[in-house]
Order: C-alpha cells, then structure tokens, then sequence
C-alpha cells in the first residue's frame, strides 16, 4: 500500500456518543463529505442538533463566519441503514467500548464496503489487532484515537495493528496533520502511548498516601508547584473520576499480563469502592460544591526566626539551574555530592536514598526536585532522625529569606516530583525499549494528551540520564520491588553516553 491521499476521502463516523460527534465536527469543518450513522437514531438526531448548536456558537464567538458554519454542515449527512455506508473511504468507528460489538461491526462493514475502505477504530483501550481478526483484509485496520473533545485536543495516537502496514499509519497520519492536530505513532499495545506512560503519576501518588508521606492537598501542591504540572494527581484523577481510572489502571494491569509495575493500588479500589468517585458523586479526594469548587493546599509563610548560620556548598547542583544563584550561594568546593552544609546539617539533592536508611552519623535534609528554581515559591523536604526542631527551623529561615516555603514530607525515597517524574522516564525508556513509539512522539503524546509540562525525555535531557538511573536504581535497592527496576534502555542509554564522553577525553588527551 503506498501514501495515499485522503484529504478528499468521505468519512463514515460510527457512533454519536461524546466522541462520534466531535470527531464528526473535525471531518466536517476539514472539508470532508462525512456520514454519522449509528444503531440509534434518536442518538443521531441528538447528535445532529448538537452539531448545529455548536457551529452557532462557533459563529456568536467569531471563530468562524456564518458561511463557514453552513458549508460545514451541509457537508453531513445521516445513514439510517449501515448499507448506506457502502461508498465511504474511511469509516471512523466510536462505538462502545466491547472488542465484541466493535469486530461484529467491522465484520458486517467489510461485506458492505469496498475491500479498500480503511477501516479506523477510536479504541482508547483495545488491542487493534485483537479487532483486525476475523474480517477480510484486516490490514485495513488502524486505530486512530483522539483524545476528549476531540474537537479541540491536539494529540491523536495512530494505532499500527500487527498487520496494518506503515504506510496506511503515514497516511492517516498526513490527514491529521491537515486537520491542525499533532499525531503519533504508536504499535497496538495496552494504553497505547499515554494511558501506559501515565500510570506512575497516579500510582506514585497513591503510594505515597498510602505510606502516609502527606496529605492529598500538599501532594497536589507540591506536584503542580515543584513539577510544573497543570494538575496534581488527586485532583486530576477526581475529575477523570476514580472509578474510570481504575478501570483503566485495571484494564492496562490484566492486559499486560498482571506485570507489577501496573498494579492498581488498595486505596484507589476503595475510594471507588466507597462511591467517592470524584467531582461526578461531588466527593473524591476532595469535596465540591454545586459549582464544582473545592478547596487546594495554600502554602502559609513557615518563617518563625530570623537565619544565621555558617553555609558551604559542595559540587556543581548541575541538576538545579539556577538553585546556588537564587540562594545567593557560588559554586566552592569540587565534590560527586551536591550538598549545601548549613552548620552541621547537611541539605542534599534526593537522588532516591532513604534519609535514615543511608546517613547515620551526620544531621542530613534531603531535597526535592524543582522544575524552575528561579522561580520556586516552595520545596519539599525530608530529614533523617538526627534532626531536631530547631534544626528544621533553621532550615526553614534558611529558605524564607529567598521566599520559598518547605513542605515537610516523611522520609521516602525520591520524594514527590523526582520520584513521579523518573517513574514517567523509566515508562517512556521501556516503550522505546520494545519500539512502541519513538522519544519524540513519545514526548508529544504526553504533552499534549495529559498536558504534561515537558515530555519523559525532555525531563531525562534536563535531569540527567545518569542522574535519573542512580536514583532510579537507589529506588530499587530500597523497595527490592520490580516497579523501580531500571530500564535496560535507560542503562544502555547511560552506557552510551559515558562511552562517548569516555572516548571524548581520551581524544583530548591524544591531542594533549
Ligand atoms: P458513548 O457511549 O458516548 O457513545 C457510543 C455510541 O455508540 C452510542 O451513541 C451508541 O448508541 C452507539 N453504538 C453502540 N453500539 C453501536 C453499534 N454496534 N453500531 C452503531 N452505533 C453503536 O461513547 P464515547 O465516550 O463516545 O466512546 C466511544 C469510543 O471512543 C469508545 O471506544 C471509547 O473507548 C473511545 N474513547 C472515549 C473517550 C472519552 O473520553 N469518552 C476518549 C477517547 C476514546
């Protein structure tokens, strides 16, 4: 099959659920002569009022003009029986999601169309091969799953099938870039690229209450300020809704073949268990209101004494941009350790150590990682045993002057952001380890299908890869469980890297 040209193609949409209709809205402004069909015809004509309410709306706002709505529309048209399909190019299916009722469809459809219609599945869970089996010419199968709205989500996962040929993904893929979105390729594997690659963000966040390291609200606080993040985890997975999540988490768990590192956790069943579902049952983590609002962590000044003590700071702080000239600190002693001593306490970078497991002997603060130093209002910090109050305090004045707050967290390992944030990497390096997609689709597809502030590998480039492996595997050493096991595309990745720079300075030397 070469690249074809779909730029022309009538466009069936199956299904005129949530998605059917925004995917139908897309074919149509794009030109597109488009068929909505689907098994209920009170759904249809819904949909089709919805439609036109919404270019209405498009035109009141000005994002498009009343010829532009019309022309639109006059492009859709309304299948009452699934024969009258029979002409389309590309059918778009978003019906249920049962493997079931989506190959039964796809059965009958491959009687009725041409044997070269593409047939496009918006699947955000099933396996694309699994629906490919049992029609005639299942290399036609591809998923193609937009994200909700669809209207207005940018990233779109092209699903490849065991059979379906690359060149029908490129295709498809040419067609999204004319529809303005941004699509990545993906092989069809459980939660595709997004839903799999996410799943640390929320396990990490219920392994955490669960450890009773925090509270949800500081959690949230801390991930939103500290990582960057538009939400925090709690209140991400609220409006998601627990229960759907869980499913998710669930589904992705028993698909790989109940692989720990997708183990769904206690505390998410429960909370579904309980019907605490989120913003739907207006009871989550949080509580909210007839308008939706609830309330979120306000960081209060923690300053209660004025700082005096004697500070030195030991290695480069590569990790931390910024962080020596916000603190008005330079550069001194040469050392592997990044360590700031304020008296006789010593304030580290976390690089996934236990603060009690590994400093015995000396007063020790672990840190945690900011995505923006220059700017931070806030860190989160752990201690080992040795502290006392007063210590903490000094700590605490010791930030204050540079107006940053410390969120206090028990000693667990990697902390928060770090924690959450080298678990995202590691997912993103075993996808790439089994060639689901590659680093930059990858990276787009977390940005602009959860929103993420950086992609996995754009962390791992400012991060470290080498930093990320040590803490990645001081992680492992601590729990001994198969969820922080490194990537072996991650340690081969490191290896790379100090093979070349090994090979660089023994360069240098030759020169020398
Ligand atoms: P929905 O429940 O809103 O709509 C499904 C529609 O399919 C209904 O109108 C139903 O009458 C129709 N239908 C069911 N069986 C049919 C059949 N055999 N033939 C024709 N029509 C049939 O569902 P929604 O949320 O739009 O999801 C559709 C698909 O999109 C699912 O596969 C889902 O996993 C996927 N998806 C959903 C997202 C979401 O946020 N809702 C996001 C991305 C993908």
């Amino acid at each position: 099959m070469n690249n074809l040209d779909l730029s022309h193609a009538k466009i069936a949409v199956i299904g005129s659920g949530t998605m059917g209709i925004g995917i139908a809205q897309l074919a149509m402004v794009n030109g597109h002569s488009t068929v909505l069909y689907d098994l209920d015809r009170e759904k249809t004509k819904k949909a089709v009022e919805g439609l036109r309410q919404t270019f209405a709306k498009l035109v009141e706002k000005g994002k498009i003009i009343d010829k532009q709505a019309e022309q639109a529309l006059s492009r859709l048209t309304i299948a009452d029986r699934i024969e009258d399909l029979a002409d389309v190019e590309l059918v778009i299916e978003a019906v249920v999601e049962k493997l079931e009722v989506k190959q039964s469809l796809f059965q009958q459809l491959a009687e009725i169309c041409r044997d070269h219609t593409i047939f496009a599945s918006n699947t955000s869970s099933i396996s694309v091969t699994a629906i490919a089996a049992g029609i005639s010419h299942p290399e036609r199968m591809v998923g193609l799953h937009f994200f909700n709205p669809a209207p207005l989500m940018k990233l779109v996962e092209i699903v490849q099938g065991l059979k379906t040929p690359i060149d029908l993904c490129q295709s498809l893929k040419s067609l999204m870039l004319a529809w303005h979105k941004i699509p990545v390729l993906t092989k069809s594997t459980p939660g595709f690229i997004v839903n799999r690659i996410a799943r640390p963000f929320y396990a990490e966040a219920f392994r955490a209450l669960q450890e009773q390291v925090t509270t949800y609200d500081q959690l949230d606080y801390a991930l939103k300020q500290c990582g960057g993040f538009a939400m925090g985890p709690c209140e991400l997975m609220d409006l998601i809704g627990q229960d759907v999540n869980f499913s998710v988490t669930q589904s992705v768990y028993e698909a790989f073949f109940y692989e720990p590192r997708y183990r769904p956790s206690l505390l998410q069943k429960e909370l579904v268990d309980a019907g605490t579902w989120g913003r739907k049952s207006k009871q989550g983590f949080y509580h909210y209101d007839e308008k939706n609002q609830y309330l979120t962590f306000q960081p209060q000044t923690n300053v209660t004494q004025s700082f005096h003590a004697d500070v030195q700071v030991k290695g480069t702080w590569a990790q931390c941009p910024h962080l020596l000239e916000r603190l008005g600190l330079s550069r001194a002693l040469a050392s592997n350790e990044n360590i700031i001593q304020i008296d006789d306490i010593d304030l580290r970078l976390s690089q996934g150590e236990s603060a009690n497991l590994q400093y015995l002997s000396r007063k020790t603060v672990l840190m945690d990682w900011h995505h923006d130093f220059a700017q931070a209002q806030a860190i989160v910090l752990s201690h080992n045993h040795l502290c006392q109050a007063d210590d903490l305090a000094k700590i605490e004045a010791f930030f204050a002057q540079y107006q940053m707050y410390v969120i206090w967290v028990t000693d667990h390992p990697a902390l928060l952001t770090l924690r959450t944030i080298v678990l995202l990497i590691n997912e993103a390096c075993e996808a790439s380890l089994h060639g689901i997609a590659s680093m930059e689709d990858i990276d787009n597809a977390m940005r602009y299908g959860v929103n993420y502030p950086k992609g996995p590998y754009q962390w791992m480039m400012q991060l470290g890869a080498e930093y990320v492996l040590a803490t990645l595997n001081n992680l492992y050493a601590l729990y001994g469980e198969e969820k922080y096991r490194a990537s072996l595309y991650l340690k081969q990745y490191v290896a790379k890297q100090q093979s070349v720079t090994a090979g660089s300075s023994k360069n240098l030397t030759k020169c020398a």
